[in-house]
Parts: C-alpha cells; sequence; structure tokens
C-alpha cells in the first residue's frame, strides 16, 4: 500500500459505492466490519469528507457513537463473498473478521484498523453526525425503504489518509 494525497485519489464513486461496496470498519476495542453501499465522497468546512449512512439498528451504529473513528475499504472481487457476509451478519453476534477470512491491519492516523488487503483505504475522523429526518423526504419513494422506521444517520467523516494498492 502506498500513500496517496487525497486530491490525487482517481475514483468512479458512483461505480465504486453501489456496484463494488465497501467494508466500513468501526470500533476501537472490537472493530467490526459491516458492508456499505450508500455514502459518498466530497468537500465540507473546506476538508476532504467521506459520508457514510448507518441505520440505528446495526452494531455499527455504537460503535461509532462511542469512537468517532472509521475506515472505509474496497476490497478486491476476490473478497466479494466477505462483503456479502459482512453484509448480513451482525458483529452482535459474531466475530465477523474470521468468518469473513479478512484481517484487520493498524490504520496510521486512526485508532480503527483497516482491512489487510484492500486495493483502496479511508481513515476518517468524524466532523459531525446528521439524523435524516423523514420530514425533509420529497421524494414519495424513499419512506418505503423504512418500514421499522430505522432512519439512517450520516456520519461526515474527514479523510485524513488514504491508501492505495501499488
Ligand atoms: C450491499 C450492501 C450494502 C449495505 N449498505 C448499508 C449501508 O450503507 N448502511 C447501512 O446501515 N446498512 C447497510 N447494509 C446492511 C448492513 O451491512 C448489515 O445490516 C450488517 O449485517 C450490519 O452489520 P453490524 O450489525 O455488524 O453493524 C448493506 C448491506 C449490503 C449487503
Amino acid at each position: 500500500m502506498q500513500r496517496v494525497a487525497v486530491e490525487d485519489l482517481t475514483i468512479r464513486p458512483f461505480h465504486l459505492l453501489d456496484k463494488e461496496w465497501a467494508l466500513l470498519v468501526a470500533g476501537k476495542e472490537r472493530p467490526n466490519p459491516m458492508t456499505v453501499s450508500w455514502g459518498g465522497f466530497g468537500t465540507l468546512w473546506n476538508r476532504p469528507v467521506a459520508t457514510v449512512y448507518v441505520r440505528p439498528t446495526r452494531f455499527t451504529f455504537g460503535l461509532l457513537a462511542e469512537e468517532p473513528h472509521f475506515t472505509l475499504n474496497f476490497v478486491p472481487d476476490m473478497l466479494r463473498p466477505a462483503l456479502e457476509l459482512c453484509g448480513r451478519v451482525s458483529g452482535r453476534d459474531s466475530d465477523k473478521w474470521s468468518a469473513a477470512g479478512i484481517v484487520p491491519e493498524p490504520s496510521s492516523t486512526v485508532p480503527v484498523p483497516r482491512v489487510a488487503g484492500a486495493r483502496l483505504a479511508l481513515e476518517c475522523r468524524v466532523l459531525a453526525s446528521v439524523d435524516l429526518d423523514p420530514g425533509r423526504f420529497l421524494d414519495p419513494a424513499i419512506l418505503p425503504l423504512y418500514p421499522r422506521g430505522d432512519f439512517h444517520r450520516a456520519f461526515l467523516g474527514e479523510v485524513l489518509a488514504v491508501w492505495a494498492a501499488e
């Protein structure tokens, strides 16, 4: 892995999240990988920001509340089964690292690990979190996505370091 300046990052953000998915790792004492495909990249408060959206029903939600750092890891195709497992099983009930055959490795700037072997990994510090307000949904197709009323919380993470496979 080599460290890349955030402004030199070349990605296809929509394909990357919607089609390839990512492993969001949160938690310091017992870090936990969770699959995400909703999120975004951009600039806010003059900083590079990666945003992830986490429902309060996820184990990851409490981990982010306790420790406001995360890593966002994009893994090779051969780890697709790991992405599927980490998007189906909760870390509340099991150790997803061993179940998915993935290994944590220390990050350089945050107390939460990255996923070893990731093609691309972002280390982020949560600057703010914002609860999505259903009262502000304008498209009627959105509300049915929440039959349990577990509206996402957006975690806005300042990108402190980017690591890419050589
Ligand atoms: C492709 C895919 C994308 C997902 N994206 C998200 C997401 O962006 N936000 C979210 O809260 N859950 C998302 N999920 C669901 C969680 O990954 C899933 O509920 C997981 O088991 C939660 O893990 P945890 O309880 O260990 O945090 C996604 C699942 C899959 C399969």
